[in-house]
């Protein structure tokens, strides 16, 4: 994808620039990339991947974590996190999003892109579809949560963003 789709498909749901904001399974930075521009020079942007190698792309631009996401990562007060096809490694979401909404200020936002589907495969192994996640990001305190945009995916049919708030 392009980086202005990227830009795109997250806009809505960012809000004010500035802040400090994490990216969770944030890969080679395509969506710490559209943060920054969204966000702007202000903003603390912290890049958060298991995979060092992948994260060296986004060294000296953004503070980078080699850290799994599913152990405590000493992050707190934020503004937003983003995790962009980065929930769907894990089965048993509600450890992780407990985390997520401790991590975030009151009203702090959690933007997350996924897969529009239920049905996972070896490389998308547990996605799911808007429907879902709305349903998980109540269970787990969320609330406001709503679709930001839906686009076509070669991968599993379309892929979606959405944002919900911390209480
Ligand atoms: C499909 S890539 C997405 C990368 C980026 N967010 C994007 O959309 O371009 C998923 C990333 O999540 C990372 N990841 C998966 N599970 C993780 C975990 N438990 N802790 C930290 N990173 C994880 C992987 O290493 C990989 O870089």
């Amino acid at each position: 994808m392009k980086h202005t789709d990227l830009v795109a498909l997250i806009e809505a749901g960012v809000g004010e620039r500035g802040g400090s904001w994490a990216d969770l399974g944030a890969g080679e930075g395509a969506f710490t990339l559209a943060l920054a521009d969204l966000l702007g020079p202000e903003a603390h942007i912290v890049a958060v991947d298991r995979d060092a190698g992948a994260l060296r792309a986004l060294d000296g631009r953004f503070e980078t974590r080699v850290a799994d996401f599913t152990r405590p990562l000493d992050l707190h007060d934020l503004d937003g996190v983003v995790m962009a096809n980065s929930l769907h490694f894990v089965r048993d979401k509600r450890p992780v999003l407990d985390a997520v909404r401790r991590m975030l200020r009151p009203g702090g936002r959690l933007i997350v892109v996924e897969y529009g589907t239920d049905r996972g495969n070896q490389w998308v192994p547990h996605p799911f579809t808007y429907a879902r996640w709305e349903t998980m990001a109540a269970q787990a305190g969320f609330r406001n949560t709503r679709l930001l945009s839906t686009i076509p995916s070669r991968w599993l049919g379309s892929m979606y963003s959405a944002v919900s708030l911390s209480p």
